[in-house]
């Protein structure tokens, strides 16, 4: 089953050490969502996109300023751990609305996953594989609002979700060596497709007035990327205000597929509104962190 890739993913035990290492990354957004939404307003319903393991979300934080709290993710089981490690009372679980197993962009269906496993394992032409593939994403459509009862919220949180939302198409695409040159060769344009799809779920959640606060692991520091040393560089030039530069320089070294369009995408949805963005280094783990961007709007 290749949609569990999401439970998979949330299910090592390092949940403690981050935690701890993303301290400053909650704090970041707590001070976005006090300054911008909680010192004008109290927010009657808010809801989360990805919340997973609730590792990059204060629960207690979010529960004083709203009067509930909807959790969506894949991934049920990892929700309901992150409520009993952040050792919440009976009165701000009673605030909280678990919503497990929604897939949030309608692309990755059971009959469609099966159907490419299965012409993968017959040996079909890679390149009609890709013609299927790409037909299913031009006719997918989220069904994610229906899920959550067709409610709009007053304030609607994504963390680093783009990025995740062609996981299970590279999970399909490592089946079978064959394939996986031409399928990945495709994941790119496919990552910012879903992006997109996914943004536009994300601002129809909105009810009028209310706001949208989301974040996007742009660009991958690492030993890997041999990147981990500019951090000091592109720390001098957020100081600066320099951001245009920060993303040229990112244009060289590439950057995460779905979050980088996702980002630029959602920004091209919120032009008419008056945008508060803010990027920073998120320290994600050893040898590995992310810069992001984040953009706060309210629907007006
Ligand atoms: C990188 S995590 C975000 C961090 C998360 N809030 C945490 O602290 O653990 C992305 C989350 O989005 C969920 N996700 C990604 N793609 C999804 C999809 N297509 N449908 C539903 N959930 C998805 C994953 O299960 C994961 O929990």
């Amino acid at each position: 089953m290749v949609l569990d890739i999401y439970e998979r993913c949330n299910a090592d035990d390092g949940c403690r050490e981050r935690w701890q290492r993303w301290e400053l990354h909650r704090h970041i957004m707590n001070c976005i969502l006090s300054e911008r939404i909680f010192s004008a307003v109290k927010i009657k319903d808010a809801v989360v996109l990805g919340a997973g393991r609730c590792e990059d979300i204060d629960l207690k934080f979010l529960l004083d300023h709203v009067q509930s709290l909807t959790l969506v993710d894949y991934d049920y089981n990892s929700m309901e751990k992150a409520l009993e490690r952040q050792e919440l009372s009976v009165e701000e679980k009673e605030k909280i609305i678990l919503k497990g197993n929604i897939e949030f962009t309608g692309f990755y269906n059971k009959d469609f996953i099966d159907n490419v496993i299965a012409k993968i394992k017959m040996k079909e032409n890679p390149a009609t594989v890709m013609q299927f593939v790409m037909e299913r994403l031009n006719s997918a459509a989220s069904n994610v609002k229906e899920l959550l009862d067709n409610q709009e919220y007053s304030l609607v949180i994504s963390g680093a979700v783009h990025s995740q939302l062609i996981v299970p198409y590279t999970e399909i695409a490592a089946i079978d060596n064959e394939y996986r040159d031409v399928m990945m060769s495709e994941a790119g344009n496919i990552a910012n497709i879903l992006a997109e799809n996914y943004n536009k779920v994300v601002a129809s959640l909105v009810k009028k007035d209310g706001w949208l606060f989301s974040y996007f692991d742009v660009m991958e520091l690492s030993e890997r990327n041999n990147t981990l040393s500019y951090e000091g560089f592109i720390n001098g030039l957020m100081a600066q205000n320099e951001y245009e530069k920060i993303d040229e320089f990112f244009v060289q070294t590439g950057g995460v597929a779905g979050a980088r369009h996702g980002y630029k995408h959602l920004c091209e949805l919120a032009e008419k509104y008056m945008t508060y963005n803010k990027s920073w280094i998120w320290n994600f783990r050893d040898n590995k962190k992310y810069y992001v961007h984040s953009i706060c709007f309210r629907k007006v």
